[in-house]
């Protein structure tokens, strides 16, 4: 059989910002990746299904052709299935059919996978065009075809496919080249959707990605894809990286979480009433909603956009004389001044968010936790007294810490 061949360019992942969200490669400088047992995650999914404690069991999907079998949990790895190819041939033969399971949020059962994958989106963030507004979510895909690509279509998210085991190929169109098939009720911008024609009917030659174990696919949201199998199994780590995000929520939330915008009339303000005193929820309302808001967004961002997380805090009570905080994840926290409360300093780590008061010593001490590398110490000496850190520094200290951001020592 011939090898397969990447028809695409091939970019180092520190050169990817001129092609993100603008054109499909390769990608290589994602080594670290390799160091994930993407089928020993996949195996823990499969045993938190089973037993029922699945935190979102409706992430787990198996396609198959028609009748789809009744008992999902029989189909994914059983504990004692140590090897991919052996599981997907007795998959394959318990099914007679095509199959492929997709799982999402992947990242909850894997603690390894959540800070590998934000620690990439957190490295794009820094790049001249930032990171997308919607979440991020990392899912496997496991399967076997015997014959035929699946269905063509266009997600909302830029995605990675890390391939852990077989061949992945994907064809991939440019939006434009397939926007004449769009159904006329769809939204491509915002929804997923999937175009009723089959890949040998459309006349456009598509872009052929194509990757081998340990290698790095990239393609963005505009592109229309499907997947193409040389007919043997293949597992896929894919990381999503979803483009938009509905605003009206947080803000709705927000304002609930500040006393106003519970009874529905209150929204029902004249155009003279927004321009002044008059406004039914008053400036300090207005502004506690703004600081709600504004802390959303730094938990937020403080895990690249992951919305599902792993179990992550420590399980161990932290060394309240500890002379040193080491990273365990690159730049632990996020940090801002409050935008309603300018008083207060928000401050997040991995989803948990806190004030603290805007004083000088401690926005030294975030500063420098938030620039740390993975692995990196910062010495506390400058925060600490001889029984170790004091102060609001302390609190920022151990509430980091409970986050799963640092290790103290
Ligand atoms: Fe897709």
């Amino acid at each position: 059989m011939t090898a397969p061949v990447s028809e695409l360019p091939v970019v180092e992942f520190a050169e990817l910002s001129s092609r993100w969200n603008r054109q499909p490669c390769v990608v290589r400088g994602l080594e670290e990746l390799g160091a994930l047992d993407v089928y020993d995650i996949y195996s823990r999914i499969g045993a938190a299904f089973r037993a029922g404690i699945h935190r979102r069991p409706d992430d787990v999907k198996l396609f198959t052709a028609p009748p789809a079998p009744s008992g999902l949990g029989g189909c994914l790895p059983d504990p004692a299935e140590r090897d991919f190819a052996a599981y997907a041939a007795r998959v394959s033969r318990e099914l007679g059919k095509d199959w492929s399971f997709v799982l999402n949020s992947a990242q909850a059962v894997s603690p390894e996978l959540y800070r590998q994958a934000r620690d990439v989106l957190t490295r794009l963030r820094e790049t001249e065009n930032g990171l997308p507004a919607g979440v991020a979510d990392c899912f496997i895909v496991a399967g076997s075809y015997a014959t035929g690509p699946t269905q063509i279509h266009k997600d909302t998210a830029d995605v990675f496919l890390y391939v852990a085991e077989g061949v992945k190929t994907m064809l991939l169109w440019p939006y434009d080249a397939l926007s004449a098939h769009v159904p006329q009720d769809a939204d491509p911008l915002h929804d997923y959707v999937a175009l009723r024609v089959d890949p040998s009917a459309v006349d456009v030659a598509p872009l052929r990605l194509s990757g081998r174990p340990g290698e790095v696919l990239y393609w963005p949201s505009s592109y229309w894809h499907c997947a193409e199998s040389d007919g043997r199994p293949s597992l896929s780590l894919h990381l999503a990286a979803h483009r938009n995000r509905d605003m009206a929520p947080v803000w709705a939330g927000a304002f609930a979480r500040a006393g106003v915008g519970a009874a529905a009339h209150r929204w029902e303000i004249s155009e003279r009433a927004v321009g002044g005193a008059e406004l039914a929820f008053g400036r300090e309302a207005a502004e506690a909603a703004t600081s709600a808001v504004h802390q959303w967004s730094l938990g937020r961002h403080s895990t690249a956009n992951f919305e599902i997380l792993p179990e992550l805090g420590p399980r161990t009570a932290p060394d309240r004389a500890a002379r040193r905080a080491v990273a365990l994840q690159r730049a632990p926290i996020s940090w801002a001044v409050d935008a309603g409360r300018p008083a207060d300093v928000i401050v997040a780590a991995n989803g948990r968010s806190f004030r603290v008061p805007a004083r000088q010593q401690v926005l030294a001490l975030l500063g420098a936790l938030a620039g740390l590398e993975a692995g990196a110490a910062l010495d506390l000496e400058p925060w600490s007294a001889p029984s170790g850190p004091v102060g609001d520094a302390a609190g920022v200290l151990e509430a980091v810490y409970a986050a799963g951001a640092v290790d103290l020592l």
